[in-house]
């Protein structure tokens, strides 16, 4: 099926199949793979995407969910050649080792500064707190986040 939908603000058309998600046309037929597969269940939070200004696992969403709907990956947070805060911050305080987890932990934390500017280290924890991360310990993360704030 045909599918038409905004990603990164800008018009696209995609063919689907009935039960494809929504991650895998981003990175298989629209070629934005910034958004990682990594669990394909909604437990790691590596696919997060912005769905109509709303954080969701892009891997739980069907594709045909988002016919008409305004989508955001990472490849979007960028203003050109310039950086988001948030992806500045996180190069800046190494909280990027792999970089599996990175695309999904910088759109939530857009996110959330979006929606809070100055949050808190509990309310930056409970933002953060579906995204899994195997390398950093996570220290890293909460400082680039804080920094990003700060900018
Ligand atoms: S790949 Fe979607 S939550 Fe893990
Ligand atoms: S940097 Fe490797 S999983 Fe997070």
């Amino acid at each position: 099926m045909r599918l038409e939908l905004t990603v990164n603000g800008e018009r696209r058309e995609a063919g689907v199949w009935a039960g494809e998600s929504l991650l895998s046309t981003l990175r298989d037929r629209l070629g934005l793979p910034g958004s990682k597969n990594a669990c394909e269940q909604g437990e790691c939070g590596s696919c997060s995407v912005l769905l109509d200004g709303r954080l969701v696992c892009s891997c739980l969403v069907l594709a045909v969910q988002a016919e008409g709907h305004e989508i955001v990956t990472v490849e979007g947070l960028a203003d050109g050649e310039a950086l988001h805060p948030v992806q500045e911050a996180f190069a800046e305080t190494g909280a990027v080792q792999c970089g599996f987890c990175t695309p999904g932990f910088v759109v939530a934390a857009a996110d959330l500064l979006g929606r809070n500017p100055d949050p808190s280290d509990d309310d930056i924890r409970e933002a953060l707190s579906g995204n899994l991360c195997r390398c950093t310990g996570y220290q890293k993360i909460l400082d680039a986040v804080r920094l990003a704030a700060a900018k």
